[in-house]
């Protein structure tokens, strides 16, 4: 080997590497790892956390057996049921409420929460998180929002789990609704 140019060298190496590194479409490494494995929703099962996976609702006409029933509040009609009785939890992860902020709401509310993010110029009924009305709402109302959606917004916990919605929540309240 050693008429070979090291050019030629690193052009097998890379050769390789390239058809290597596609072999294994679950290889471990990836840029966006909460977009890779999207999680199954299955209804009927329990979660290592006792509830059932993502919140979702039972089917109508079902009865909850044992446990923690689904997520009680409905879209838009228990919003204000919801703000009351739901409890926030004693600590928040701000770190991961901001990350989680960052991709899964940001899109739509933009990175201050202005409504200016790229997909609300499509979808002008985009409404701010900073200002009112959303500064006078309590933690709880910004999570249940986050968990069902509210109008033309989707809820997002088919994609983001439980206390990422309350770190989030956290996140909204008290670091961009004080910053401006
Ligand atoms: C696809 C765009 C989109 C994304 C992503 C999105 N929202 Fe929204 N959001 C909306 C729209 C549109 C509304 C207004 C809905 C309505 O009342 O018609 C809204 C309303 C809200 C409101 C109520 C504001 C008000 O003035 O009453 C809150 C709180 C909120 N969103 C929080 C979030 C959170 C938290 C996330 C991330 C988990 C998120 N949104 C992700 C589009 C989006």
């Amino acid at each position: 080997m050693s008429g070979v140019s090291w050019q030629y060298k690193a052009a097998v190496f890379v050769l390789i590497l390239a058809a290597t590194s596609c072999a294994d479409v679950r290889r471990h490494y990836h840029y966006f790892l909460d977009m890779h494995y999207s999680p199954a929703g299955d209804t009927a099962k329990w979660d290592d956390i006792g509830n059932r996976q993502f919140d979702m609702q039972e089917p109508d006409y079902t009865i909850t057996y044992g446990g923690k029933p689904a997520y009680p509040y409905q879209k838009d009609v228990d919003v204000e049921r919801a703000s009351r009785e739901l409890v926030a939890p004693a600590n928040f992860d701000l770190k991961r409420g901001e990350k989680y902020y960052q991709i899964y709401c940001s899109p739509c509310h933009g990175l201050s929460g202005n409504a200016d993010g790229p997909v609300a110029k499509k979808m002008p009924t985009v409404r701010k998180l900073v200002g009112q009305p959303a500064e006078s709402y309590p933690l709880t109302r910004i999570y249940h929002i986050a968990t069902v959606g509210q109008g033309t917004m989707k809820g997002y916990a088919p994609q983001v789990r439980e206390e990422d919605r309350w770190n989030i929540a956290a996140y909204v309240k008290n670091e961009l609704q004080k910053k401006k």
